[in-house]
């Protein structure tokens, strides 16, 4: 019980915690179907495979389920096939081509010719001396043929030649080719050879030109000047592989899509031969190949998947020459480059990463939409601040100037994307905008630049998390009710009252309605409470509470009352960073079981609910109920002109606050007569029974799992309560949620 209560508390409260916090990996379930089977409409999905991948079953089980293409890692590389001039060795390759054979998986062949992992006999006698040309090509003949023909019924393509093109830089008037041993004994004849001999021996493989830094402008020209050229020479190549060994800084997509673009004009197959997607800088030949136990931090995390992420919308959007995209490697335990480098979309244990759910999760609908650009400063902006900017379909779009950074996130993003990744701009600025349009509403971020956290400068801040962050607010379609009128205002005021329970001066805000001072009426009060993360000022800050009170007032909708907002004390029990990491899941529902205080205690509606154990714990007991049922009630009844009874109190509260309301109305249900839960829980009939309740609310938005609110609302009314259940439509864990919840509360408070 205790277990599911805790569970619940923290999906609720997490709730209101902005994308990008600090909580580590989510673990991800294990996928029924397979990135394959995502993509089977775009190109096929390969792996690449050592000899421990095709023979343990939990590995096979992953290999079969994610990939229709297969590459030998290296089994199939001149060096272990051909040790020595003549003496072959297929065991490895025949290992990996006979489990293809079984499973009915055709294969990338890879690769015939390299200038590394190759028998020096290939290119040199034995004192060292470069072979005659004839000699070479005769070796390199035999060689191919030889394997060619031993897997043309597996192999459907080859990567004929390997890495034959020179790195960047390549000063004027140098070969564009690697000074090879190959090269030196033939120029770039040898290319063109070893195409030759490979059709020759399977005239059905489709032939490839394979390299890395595929993407980076210069080799990407010289690379395609390379097949250009074989291609106008009437060469059999038949395609281009990109090896695709990035990382989350580099290539730009922008590259990417211009290599493709290049390549895709001399050729009509391109391949990503050997994807991976490191967390460091280093690229081609400066690899570091670093060993040991990942390290990786969320943001690193959030650039990985970003850069997968728009890597796959590219690819998607050249379905027509891109027909296979290879993994080089299963898990990050496999990984070439040591699982520190966490390059894959499997972890070190094969379990899939948040990235990978993104990579396979694409909208396709997401990928032709075109963004409208009539963005506008952002309504929370500081003065004259021009971004961040919203524009009418709800995009966000950020500006930073950190001109020495390499990395800047936003926050905010869409679900489980950890945020939206800024690139550097021509003029040396951050800029990104959103995935897709954001929920509307009021919504918190910070900015992570280098792992370092910031506010953002151009905006106001706002008070969540434990800390003043930037905030942006999409405007909602239904945001009159909150607007700013030309109406009788209310009055919102600091009181400062003494808490003898905590030795010190306490602040509330009060809200009294435009009437207050013209008339010598007495008025009933709520009392509500902000959530986790939060302060006094959330509610007629963020939340608009004044203004929502003054237009309903305005329209006579509701009799006035007067509001307090107080601290809750809810940031008390820890700091993020210490906060006890739950089972994640998406949509927890708001209201489920678990997320009901009262259960702990059984149920029994006089009694203190038991202490639940941890940080949970001491937010729940922690002198809140004093503060305010012995200090602050009283203070306010003395202070202000209110009707002093219970009939005439309300309380509610948002997450965390719906928490304290359930707590503590139920422990003093002398002192309320109304009861509110915000995305804060539910009530049965079993715990309010006997407390003389007058009327109960219970809301969340859409993306809450509201149907525990719904059947919450229906039981309590079933059994005789007035009780109404609210579902604020196409919103979260988030304010609009709870300024609607709060429009949707007040007329029914103090009905008689
Ligand atoms: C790598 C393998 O993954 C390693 O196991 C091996 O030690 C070295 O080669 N470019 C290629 C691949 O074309 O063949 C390389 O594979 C990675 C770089």
């Amino acid at each position: 019980m205790k277990r599911t209560l805790i569970a619940g508390l923290c999906a609720l409260i997490l709730g209101a915690v902005p994308a990008g916090a600090q909580w580590g990996p989510r673990p991800i379930p294990e996928p029924t179907d397979g990135l394959k089977d995502a993509y089977k409409d775009y190109f096929k999905i390969g792996v690449a495979v050592n000899n421990r991948n095709v023979a343990d079953p939990d590995q096979i089980k992953v290999v079969l389920r994610e990939f229709n293409s297969i590459t030998a890692e290296n089994a199939m590389k001149p060096q272990p096939t051909e040790p020595k001039k003549g003496e072959f060795n297929w065991e490895d390759a025949d290992k990996i081509a006979n489990f293809c054979r079984e499973h009915g998986i055709k294969m990338r062949g890879h690769t015939l010719m390299w200038h590394s992992q190759i028998g020096t006999w290939m290119y040199q006698d034995e004192k060292g001396n470069l072979l005659p040309k004839e000699e070479f090509y005769a070796n390199m003949k035999h060689h191919i043929q030889a394997i060619v023909n031993r897997y043309k019924d597996v192999v459907y393509c080859w990567d004929v030649v390997n890495e034959a093109v020179a790195d960047s830089p390549v000063y004027p008037g140098r070969p564009e080719l690697r000074n090879s041993p190959m090269y030196q004994i033939a120029g770039e004849e040898f290319i063109w050879k070893a195409f030759e001999y490979a059709h020759e021996a399977d005239p059905n493989a489709l032939l490839f030109y394979n390299d890395y830094n595929d993407a980076e402008p210069a080799k990407s020209k010289r690379i395609y000047n390379l097949v250009k050229r074989m291609k106008d020479a009437g060469v059999p190549v038949d395609g281009i592989g990109m090896q695709a060994h990035y990382n989350v800084y580099g290539p730009t997509m922008k590259e990417v899509d211009d290599a493709i673009a290049l390549y895709s004009t001399v050729v009509k197959h391109i391949h990503l031969t050997e994807l991976d997607i490191r967390i460091n800088e280093d690229m081609g030949g400066g690899l570091r190949f670093r060993q040991g136990a990942a390290q990786v931090s969320d943001w690193e995390r959030t650039l990985q998947q970003d850069q997968y992420v728009n890597l796959f919308k590219v690819l998607r959007k050249h379905k027509d020459v891109i027909d296979c995209v290879t993994f080089w490697n299963v898990s990050d335990k496999d990984s070439w480059l040591g699982v520190n480098n966490y390059p894959l979309l499997f972890d070190e244990n094969y379990k899939p990463k948040q990235a990978y759910n993104a990579v396979k999760g694409f909208d396709p609908k997401m990928d032709n939409v075109v963004i409208k650009e009539d963005f506008k400063p952002s309504e929370l902006n500081q003065p004259g601040q021009e971004y961040p900017m919203v524009n009418s379909q709800g995009y966000a779009r950020f500006k930073v100037n950190a001109p020495k950074a390499t990395s800047v996130i936003v926050s905010l993003g869409l679900g489980g994307s950890g945020g939206t990744v800024l690139r550097k701009a021509e003029d040396g600025s951050w800029m990104g905008t959103t995935a897709g349009p954001m929920d509307e509403g009021f919504h918190y971020y910070h900015l992570t630049i280098d792992g370092g956290v910031f506010n953002d400068p151009g905006t106001h801040n706002y008070y969540g998390s434990t800390r003043w962050e930037s905030g942006i607010e999409i405007p909602a379609h239904d945001a009159d009710f909150y607007a700013m009128k030309n109406v009788p205002h209310g009055k919102v005021q600091q009181v400062l009252f003494w808490s003898k329970s905590t030795n010190q001066n306490r602040v509330a805000w009060v809200y009294t309605p435009p009437q207050y001072d013209k008339n010598k009426k007495k008025y009933p009060v709520l009392y509500l409470q902000h959530g986790w993360g939060e302060n006094e000022y959330a509610w007629w800050n963020q939340g608009h509470a004044n203004l929502i009170m003054d237009n309903l007032i305005a329209e006579g909708k509701i009799e006035p009352f007067i509001i307090v907002m107080t601290y809750g004390m809810t940031n008390e029990g820890f700091r993020p960073g210490q906060m006890p990491r739950p089972a994640r899941q998406e949509g927890a529902p708001a209201g489920g079981p678990g997320a009901r205080p009262g259960a702990a205690s059984g149920g029994a509606p006089q009694a203190r609910p038991a202490r639940p154990a941890g940080g949970m714990g001491m937010m729940m007991n922690n002198g809140f109920e004093a503060v305010l049922c012995d200090e602050l009630v009283p203070y306010i009844d003395a202070n202000f002109r209110t009707i002093a009874k219970k009939e005439s109190r309300a309380m509610a509260g948002l997450s965390m606050g719906g928490m304290e309301t359930h707590t503590i109305t139920l422990a003093r249900p002398e002192m309320f007569g109304w009861y509110g839960l915000l995305s804060g829980g539910t009530y049965n009939p079993e715990e309010v029974k006997g407390t003389g309740v007058k009327g109960i609310f219970v809301g969340c938005g859409s993306k809450e799992g509201p149907d525990q609110i719904r059947k919450a609302a229906a039981d309590l009314q079933a059994a005789g309560f007035n009780a109404k259940g609210y579902v604020s439509e196409g919103t979260a864990h988030e304010f609009l949620t709870w300024r609607r919840c709060l429009y949707e509360m007040a007329p029914m408070l103090f009905k008689k």
